[in-house]
């Protein structure tokens, strides 16, 4: 009776050990866009695996290496994409059972990408957007829009009875290393090497404000810069646009230099010092 007990103990305990530790695995490599990847591994992934890989991997019976759900599968992408590309004995489905069409290995890398291609964190009300601009004419240079994913820390006025004075004492905290210029991921590592080169995070500061305007300290590369923004205000948002006038003011030069050597050729080796914001705040 007793025996029996700390046997179901036991399990009880190995159970909750185990889950405890795939899904903090897979939380902890790939924190966000679960909602876009879940739907993906439902309609595309998963009917892949099924058909190509669980008739063999039953022989996991149980556990992490068993790819039957989505956490496992998440927990799991990377040893997967290694074997299904791999070029030696080692590759999956085995050399002599049928391969993968390229649209199907392809499926496994675009899980990875949407996994990794942070989402829009829903639960931030505070949303950077940014336009730089590219080619040496002044007349036809091209914008590129960007934004960061992450945001590192924020603070809006809680007790606000108006819209417009969430603004007091607010600030933000970037991570710019999260920087997104949409679905091209090399695009987007380029920006990021960049920010790499330039600064880690990006802390805004409003120092005052109306409904017209606010004054907006920026810090980047540990040099502060105010800026005066325009403020709109619409039902339950306050959007605050404008510019940054002169990236020099930052000391920048050392990442456009970087910039210039990893993708100058994508711009004419021109990048222009001014960077247009727009900062969305939701009253949420
Ligand atoms: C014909 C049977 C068979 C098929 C089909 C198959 N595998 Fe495997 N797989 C194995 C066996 C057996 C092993 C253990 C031996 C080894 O590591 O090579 C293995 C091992 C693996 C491993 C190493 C970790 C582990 O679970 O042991 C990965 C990752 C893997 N397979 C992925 C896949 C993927 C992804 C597919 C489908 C695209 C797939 N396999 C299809 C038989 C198969």
């Amino acid at each position: 009776m007793c025996y029996n007990r700390i046997i179901f103990l036991i399990l009880i305990f190995q159970l909750c050990l185990f889950s405890a530790c795939t899904s903090n695995h897979a939380e902890e490599l790939y924190p966000t866009n679960d909602t876009e990847a879940k739907l993906y591994y439902e309609t595309t992934l998963k009917p892949v695996i099924d058909t190509k890989c669980i008739s063999c991997h039953v022989y996991h019976t149980e556990g992490a290496n068993r790819y039957d759900s989505y956490e496992k599968t998440k927990s799991n992408i990377s040893q997967m994409l290694e074997r299904i590309n791999a070029t030696t004995n080692i590759v999956m489905p085995p050399a002599d059972q049928e391969q993968l069409s390229t649209e199907e290995k392809n499926s496994f890398k675009t899980f990875l990408n949407i996994l990794q291609s942070d989402s829009p964190q829903d639960d931030n009300p505070i949303k950077v957007n940014w336009t730089a601009y590219k080619y040496p004419d002044f007349d036809n240079r091209a914008g590129v829009s960007g934004t960061f994913d992450s945001v590192i820390s924020y603070n809006l006025n809680d007790s606000a009875v108006n819209l417009i004075d969430l603004l007091n004492g607010a600030n933000v905290l970037i991570d710019a290393s999260s920087v997104n210029v949409g679905n091209e991921t090399e695009r987007t590592q380029n920006v990021a090497s960049f920010f790499n080169a330039f600064t880690s995070q990006i802390s805004g500061i409003v120092d005052n404000y109306n409904e017209e305007n606010a004054w907006i300290t920026f810090s980047m590369n540990g040099i502060s810069q105010q800026v005066v923004l325009d403020v709109i205000l619409e039902s339950n948002k306050i959007i605050l646009n404008g510019k940054i006038p002169d990236l020099n003011v930052f000391n920048w030069e050392n990442a456009y230099n970087v910039f210039n050597t990893i993708c100058g050729e994508y711009h004419e080796n021109k990048l222009w010092e001014d960077v247009k914001i727009s900062i969305e705040i939701s009253n949420i």
